[in-house]
């Protein structure tokens, strides 16, 4: 097509512009259904806005619900089957003896106070992982290693490196004698000294 006139090409042109004229450029069944293009991006915005709010609320919710199921999760104690601490009730006042509680690999250590009072924590030592010991002479539960000490009583960590109390295992005496392990809490809190 030859442009005899560019002024009427320029015309033409100009009434064929979406941007001039949103009827003009579109098709014969578009024309029914006329839109403005300035209202046809404020509502994309106002939707686009509503869909970051959904979202930002959904995920909001989301995480507080996982951090309230954490949170819930984490006070909550595992149960462990109850097990009779064979030979416990031998064991004389002021020793010691070891067991495994609540599986094979999970070593413990059993004291008998000079007062006839069990005591029963994890053996791992709270720094490194070494076996603890009753120190019968200091009332104590030490850590050969690194002269970690703990409390007999508590389980507490009072000197040396150790972070943190032992792991105390929950005892019961049934049929007047017997000493059952029924439960298991790992050690938490700060150092006491
Ligand atoms: S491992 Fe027990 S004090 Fe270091």
């Amino acid at each position: 097509m030859s442009i005899d006139n560019p002024d009427q090409m320029r015309g033409n042109v100009e009434r064929l512009s979406d941007e001039q004229d949103v009827r003009a450029a579109t098709a014969e069944h578009q024309r029914e259904f006329p839109y403005d293009r300035g209202e046809e991006a404020q509502v994309t915005r106002r939707e686009f806005c509503n869909f970051l709010a959904l979202t930002s609320t959904a995920l909001f919710v989301g995480a507080a619900g996982f951090a309230g199921k954490a949170a819930i999760d984490a006070r909550k104690l595992p149960a462990y089957a109850p097990a009779k601490i064979e030979g416990a009730e031998v064991l004389p006042p002021g020793s010691s003896m070891n067991f495994r509680y609540p599986a094979e690999k999970d070593t413990a250590i059993l004291v008998r106070a000079a007062d006839g009072q069990y005591y029963a924590y994890g053996q791992k030592c709270t720094h490194l992982s070494c076996p603890v010991y009753y120190e019968r002479a200091k009332g104590q539960l030490q850590c050969p290693c690194h002269e970690g000490a703990f409390d007999l009583q508590t389980g507490n960590n009072i000197s040396g490196p150790p972070p943190r109390p032992l792991d105390r295992i929950e005892l019961e005496i049934r049929n007047g004698s017997e000493v059952w392990a029924i439960g298991r809490k790992a050690g938490s809190g700060e150092r006491l000294i």
